[in-house]
């Protein structure tokens, strides 16, 4: 797979410095159970508010039920499906409305949400797999197409597969699969005391 580990200004965990979202992968490999259960497995591990887990994922897989991978590649962008037709596996991350000890409305399910599914990205890191999630999808679409209660937000479709040379990427693509990856300074994200109050580095 190609690596494309983080910068840092100070050493950071090995597995979250080399994760990161390739396009490229292997049409022709499938991802096996034992591989998708782990990084479902992960997912279910993350952390959240009163430990309500308001994560659930839909999964298409085109080695078991092209069909219905069919349909969920259609809920995608027109950009995202120039590279996600090599992918084997879909995932649609979703986020329950209310907690489930009260029906009061959990205003901390999207996030514990993006928790659980950068567990499953880390995992597919650490399994030699390529994890990316995607943004750019229809979601009204994917509600009437899959029967998804109408109260529960779509939040990602993530594709994952085998990692592949840059080769099976349309030309467009290629060398945005080879850019460096780059992130704002931690200045511009961290203030520390009050807001737009420099972080104390030393
Ligand atoms: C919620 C979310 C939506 C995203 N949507 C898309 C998308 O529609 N298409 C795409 O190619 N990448 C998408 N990405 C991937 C981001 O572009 C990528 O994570 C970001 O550029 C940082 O790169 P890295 O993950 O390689 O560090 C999305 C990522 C997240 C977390």
């Amino acid at each position: 797979m190609l690596e494309k580990p983080a910068v840092t200004q100070v050493i950071i965990a090995d597995l979250i410095a080399r994760r990161w979202s390739p396009r490229a992968m292997d049409p022709d490999r499938p991802v096996s159970r034992e591989q998708l259960l782990a990084l479902l497995e992960a997912a279910r591990w993350a952390p959240s508010c009163f430990g309500d887990q308001p994560w659930r994922y839909l999964v298409w897989d085109r080695f078991r039920d092209s069909a219905a991978w069919q349909q969920a590649f259609e809920c995608l962008a027109e950009g995202n499906q120039g590279w996600v037709r090599n992918a084997p596996i879909l995932l649609l991350s979703l986020a329950a409305p209310n907690f489930g000890h009260n029906g009061q409305p959990n205003r901390w399910a999207q996030h514990d949400t993006g928790a659980a599914s950068e567990n499953l990205c880390l995992q597919a890191t650490a399994l030699g797999l390529v994890a990316h999630q995607m943004g750019g999808f229809d979601p009204e679409r994917a509600k009437t197409r899959f029967n998804i209660p109408a109260d529960h937000a779509c939040m990602a479709m993530i594709a994952v597969g085998h990692p592949a040379p840059v080769e099976v990427l349309p030309e467009a693509l290629r060398e945005r699969e080879l850019a460096l990856r780059e992130r704002k300074p931690l200045a511009d994200i961290v203030f520390e005391g009050g807001w737009n109050q420099s972080l104390q580095q030393v």
